[in-house]
């Protein structure tokens, strides 16, 4: 799978591991998929452009090479996808961050946008849209289009728990866009849910169920 990077760094593992736990509670779930997004923030971003500036050492001028950070953008889905927000902008803090919202219908597991503001030159910048779960992969394809519809033109997806359906129908709708993710889960249930997957991402982060 070309554009797929699995992260399966030690520490990214370990961490996923244990996210699934029922016994994760609220806090540490929110502190495990922040570290989590940092790590795969630091991975996912090795190919960035750096540029040379000239600078003063104590000593001497020499060059150094440097991030444009205002060529990155942030877009995390509503509501799971903050929870990924701090650790991306702890290593990128000029990144900008949009937000699109969208829930999954229980019925139909068809995304409902309700809300999307981004970045106004986003079409400018390399976006990396975030969310912990990529299940049937409805989310994910409609906010990236939102993207695109916007103009923006080099696009990543980052997640943490993916199910085969949703990889396969996001290789398939997009096939220009990254995917870094920390699993690969067997499958999806009846209901959508990621088997063995960690439940429901928005409510284990905000503790609402
Ligand atoms: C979850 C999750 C994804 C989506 C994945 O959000 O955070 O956005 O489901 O499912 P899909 O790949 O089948 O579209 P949910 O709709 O539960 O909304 P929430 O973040 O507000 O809880
Ligand atoms: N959304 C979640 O939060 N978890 C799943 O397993 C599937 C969709």
């Amino acid at each position: 799978m070309a554009n797929v990077h699995l992260m399966d760094h030690p520490l990214i593992q370990h961490k996923v591991g244990v996210l699934r736990k029922t016994s994760t509670g609220s806090k540490e779930f929110r502190e495990l998929v922040s570290e989590i997004a940092m790590l795969m923030c630091y991975e996912a971003t090795r190919n960035l452009k750096l540029k040379e500036v000239e600078v003063e050492t104590p000593l001497a001028t020499t060059k150094i090479k440097q991030i444009d950070g205002k060529t990155l953008g942030i877009v995390p889905i509503l509501r799971a996808g903050l929870g990924m927000v701090d650790g991306m902008l702890n290593l990128v803090p000029t990144a900008k961050v949009g937000h699109i919202g969208l829930y999954r219908d229980p019925d139909t597991l068809n995304p409902v946008e309700y809300y999307c503001k981004l970045p106004y030159d986003a079409s400018k910048r390399e976006l990396f849209v975030l969310d912990p779960m990529l299940a049937t992969g409805g989310s994910a394809s409609a906010a990236i289009q939102f993207i695109k519809d916007k103009g923006a033109k080099k696009i990543h997806f980052m997640c943490l728990i993916a199910a085969p359906e949703g990889m396969k129908r996001l290789q398939e709708e997009h096939p220009d866009v990254e995917i870094y993710i920390a699993s690969l889960d067997e499958k999806l249930n009846e209901h959508g849910y990621i088997i063995p997957g960690l439940g429901d991402a928005g409510d284990r982060l905000y503790g609402t169920k």
